[in-house]
């Protein structure tokens, strides 16, 4: 891995590694074709339990098959070269997601890590309501529940994020972009992961909505303790929500840091140019708006970024 991983510092780098729920290590993967393309290249990190990890980075610099190749999601032409990512369950024990395969792998993933896929919210079928979709959840996953309790369990999901059960009746049509977007992640909250994974869940949003989506998720990670690895190249919005950012180029992390400490001293020079990319958090001059402001202060002129 090349670049800048500052060591942790801060008490907070500290723990998210001490108590992780995903370590990857040296975790590589190739698309092969005439041309193969090495999209992530000897990746290293780990998630917190509970923690939000924003994962930055350009268009193609590797995110999704970083996302999609540690939960075994990717299929030819990718290929994982090397390395290997472990899951750390919060009862205790731990297992090596490359040796999972079939059901068990299928289980896994819906139960213990889930995700919210980049343009998720146009992947509701359209001709089901959002009632049987939700409920095919529990009847792959929990075959004993019964209909009464999927009902009252799907209307529960759905209160979570802000929209009202009575919608348990429409169809995808029927709902805005935001609401959509909303089910998709109640949906990947169904089963109570301990991870889930968001790839680009708000950029199709108008920012009022992705506001409203953002405070539901920070909320509920409060409530519910389950991490997070936030997808974007929205850096203002990643430094608002996230605990720790890691920065990717060419499918290499060239930094990973305590979100406040990678906004205030970035060490690697693609995060200066990067965080320099975005005029909303730099000064007249260019240089970054560093006054020693609180955490509060940060998270307001990121605030008014991601709404400006
Ligand atoms: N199915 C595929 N076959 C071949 N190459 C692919 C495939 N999917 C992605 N790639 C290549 O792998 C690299 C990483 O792509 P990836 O989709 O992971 O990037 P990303 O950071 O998620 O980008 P974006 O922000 O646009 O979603 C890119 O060079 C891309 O062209
Ligand atoms: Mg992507």
């Amino acid at each position: 891995m090349s670049g800048t991983i500052p060591s942790g510092e801060s008490g907070r780098v500290e723990r998210h590694e001490a108590d992780p729920v995903v370590t990857v290590d040296d975790f590589s993967v190739d698309y092969v074709g005439q041309v193969t393309t090495h999209a992530v290249k000897h990746v290293s990190l780990t998630l917190g339990r509970g923690e939000i990890l924003g994962l930055a980075g350009e268009s193609g610099c590797g995110k999704s098959t970083l996302a999609y190749g540690v939960t075994r999601l990717l299929k030819p032409p990718a290929l994982i070269t090397t390395g290997r990512a472990q899951f750390h369950s919060r009862e205790g024990w731990s297992v090596d997601m490359s040796s999972l395969s079939g059901e068990d792998l299928r289980q896994f993933r819906w139960d213990k890590i889930s995700m919210v896929f980049q343009g998720a919210m146009n992947s509701l079928n359209p001709v089901i309501s959002i009632q049987a979709q939700l409920e095919d959840v529990f009847t792959t996953h929990r075959p004993d529940m019964s209909r009464g309790e999927r009902v009252q369990r799907c209307g529960d999901l759905l209160e979570r994020v802000g929209v009202d059960r009575s919608r348990l009746k429409s169809f995808p049509h029927e709902l805005s972009g935001g609401m959509r977007q909303r089910v998709m992640i109640a949906m990947a909250m169904a089963l109570d992961p301990q991870v889930m994974i968001m790839d680009e869940p708000t950029t199709a949003l108008d920012v009022v909505v992705q506001r409203e989506i953002l405070d539901e998720i920070t909320r509920l990670r409060a409530e519910l303790g389950f991490a997070v690895i936030f997808i974007t190249h929205d850096l203002p919005l990643l430094l608002e929500i996230s605990d720790r950012i890691a920065v990717m180029k060419a499918g290499e992390i060239v930094e990973l840091n305590d979100a406040y400490e990678l906004y205030t001293n970035p060490q690697n020079d693609y995060t200066k140019r990067l965080l320099a990319s975005f005029p909303s958090l730099t000064g007249e001059r260019g240089d970054f708006i560093r006054t020693g402001v609180s955490d509060d202060r940060l998270a307001e002129s990121t605030e008014r970024a991601v709404v400006a």
